[in-house]
């Protein structure tokens, strides 16, 4: 068997288009444009690739971004300092600080001060609490993005054995959480799965994920995930980025496992241009919500 592949590239472009039209009304009807703020912090190079994709697409879809900066010599209280003056400034509607922060640095305190109706990334205690109540502020970026998708190529999750590998509060958490809520935010059928998820203390791990009907896969290790992990017929999404010397690969093993799964996402043009128009999508929410508008 060989595989379809899950363009994601083609769907966000898609999305964007969307996001783009809605961008437009919205700027017609109050005369605001979005704006999302980015915070980096020190020189990480992946980290300076990320953001500048994300302001990119931000200005393709009509919204505006900008960059703040901040050695990683700084204090952390210069960072706290920081997101408290763009949680007052009404011109900014979105506020992400780019992770993985310098080492030694607390993330948790630095999340916990973005101001939750700014925070697009869905990182903050407040909006993860509501994601896992089933009464999202915003969606988280990643997990939102596989769920499109899976929608937008009719692939129905409901009823089926989903396998989360990886249980990152980025990805795999509350990728969970979504896949097995009653209702979803992309609709019945891409929710209710019944969802496991492992992780590097799984026994085994070859002998769960073969039970995988939709098998995500979000560990971050360069082709770890091979056929003989993966059950004939089942939808393989890899959520890894890795960069190796060859180039960047996912944390599923490409060729191995396309031989045996019937639909699976490339790396690069899978999931991550998807991560992108959804964190636009949060801010263009996130903008109506300051403005008393509503989807
Ligand atoms: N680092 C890796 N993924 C992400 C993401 O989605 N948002 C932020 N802010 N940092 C990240």
């Amino acid at each position: 068997m060989s595989a379809m592949i899950l363009d994601g590239k083609a769907v966000a472009l898609q999305i964007q288009a969307e996001i783009a039209a809605e961008v437009t009304q919205f700027r017609q009807a109050t005369g605001v444009v979005p704006c999302l703020v980015a915070v980096l912090v020190g020189d990480n190079p992946a980290s300076e690739v990320y953001v500048r994709n994300k302001q990119k697409t931000c200005e393709k879809v009509g919204m505006t971004s900008r960059l703040e900066r901040l050695p990683s010599s700084a204090r952390p209280e210069e960072l706290l300092q920081l997101i408290g003056r763009l949680n007052a400034d009404v011109s900014v509607h979105g506020i992400l600080v780019q992770l993985p922060l310098p080492t030694g640095w607390d993330t948790n305190q630095v999340l916990d001060a973005v101001s939750p109706a700014k925070d697009v990334d869905a990182f903050g205690p407040e909006n993860v609490g509501l994601i896992c109540q089933g009464r999202p502020r915003f969606l988280p970026c990643t997990p939102h993005g596989v769920l499109q998708l899976l929608a937008r190529y009719n692939i129905e999750v409901s009823g089926k054995h989903a396998v989360v590998v990886g249980r990152s509060d980025i990805v795999g958490k509350p990728l969970a959480m979504l896949l097995m809520q009653r209702t979803g935010p992309v609709g019945d059928k891409v929710a209710n799965a019944t969802v496991t998820v492992c992780h590097s203390q799984t026994k085994n791990l070859a002998e769960v994920t073969q039970q995988a009907d939709i098998l995500i896969v979000a560990i971050g290790r360069a082709n770890a995930i091979k056929k003989e992990h993966v059950k004939a017929g089942a939808v393989v999404i890899d959520v890894g980025i890795n960069r190796i010397d060859t180039g960047i690969v996912g944390d599923v093993d490409f060729e191995s496992v396309s031989s045996v799964a019937s639909a699976i996402t490339p790396v690069p043009g899978g999931v991550g241009p998807l991560t992108i128009a959804m964190l636009l999508k949060n801010t263009l929410t996130a903008a109506m919500q300051q403005n008393g508008v509503s989807r």
